[in-house]
């Protein structure tokens, strides 16, 4: 399916040469819920490197920066060791692929709790150092005064609520959240909390399915589904998941691609090319 823009060849003073697509923002993914209900749900994609962004930037409203890059990327088992400096270079790339969508950057882990100050300084340094429209941190009740902080000096939070993976340690695993009412209710304090604080949209990841719904009604701003419910008003999956990259992928995963044999396939016959001394072939070299 090919998405259809609008040509926009006009000027401004900062803009002295026409920006031929003006990207989506974060204010324009909040106003896309009104009342209540979104229009048509957000579509959110993982990217981290440039081509990548390029692939997926014309499908998507949001390009998201994960943490997760820790693992899929660097081969990390939790996302508890990314830098803050991987976030701004993969950061960078993802806006130097993409013309359309909004790109977020995750805060990683020890870089924005200790108070809003230390927030905003990592904060700051990513929308510099990268171009990105906002940032993305994990936590609810707990962060709020920190969305709140960060919002109100011009710095567009997306929340992160119930499974927050960077807690594993907590959680005491990656597991399920908002099973019994005392857990539900937590994970609803949280969404409204962060919401309140000012937040322009919230992934919801890894909750059971009646709590992802109840949360998405409850909340003003776009609430973003992985592992939670077709419901809330938009999904995001990790786009190496999605396309088959992993033979193990989690229950919510749904597999729109075998990239991973593919390219198994691919080495596979490239290898056996070189040996029988068939690659390169007449087209590939160059005459005298
Ligand atoms: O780090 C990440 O990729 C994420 C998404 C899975 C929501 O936070």
């Amino acid at each position: 399916m090919s998405t259809t823009f609008t040509l926009d060849t006009a000027t401004d003073r900062a803009h002295p040469t026409p920006r031929v697509m003006r990207r989506l923002t974060p204010p324009t993914i909040r106003a896309r819920k009104k009342d209540g209900a979104i229009d048509r749900p957000l579509v959110m994609l993982t990217a981290y490197t440039v081509r990548m962004a390029q692939l997926l930037d014309p499908h998507c409203d949001i390009l998201l920066v994960g943490d997760s890059l820790g693992n899929v990327i660097y081969g990390f088992d939790s996302t508890l060791p990314v830098s803050l400096e991987m976030m701004i270079a993969h950061g960078g790339a993802v806006v130097r692929g993409s013309y359309h969508s909004v790109v977020i950057v995750d805060m990683p882990f020890g870089s924005y709790e200790a108070s809003a100050e230390h927030a905003i300084r990592s904060a700051t340094r990513v929308l510099k150092e990268t171009g990105c429209a906002g940032i993305k941190l994990e936590g609810g009740e707990a962060m709020a005064e920190t969305v709140a902080f960060l919002s109100a000096r011009g710095i567009p939070v997306m929340g992160h609520v119930g499974l927050t993976p960077q807690a594993v340690n907590m959680l005491g695993g990656h597991k399920v959240q908002g099973k019994g009412e005392a857990a539900a209710a937590k994970v609803l304090a949280d969404a409204r909390a962060v919401a309140e604080a000012g937040a322009f949209a919230m992934v919801i990841e890894g909750v059971v399915e009646p709590v992802a719904i109840d949360v998405t009604r409850a909340v003003p701003c776009p609430v973003i589904g992985i592992g939670a419910s077709a419901q809330c008003d938009g999904q995001v999956l990790v786009s190496e998941d999605m396309l088959g990259m992993f033979e193990l992928v989690p229950r919510f995963v749904r597999r729109f691609d075998e990239l991973g044999k593919r390219i198994g396939a691919a080495a596979e016959a490239y290898a056996a090319a070189v040996r029988a001394r068939e690659f390169p072939g007449a087209e590939q070299i160059y005459a005298p």
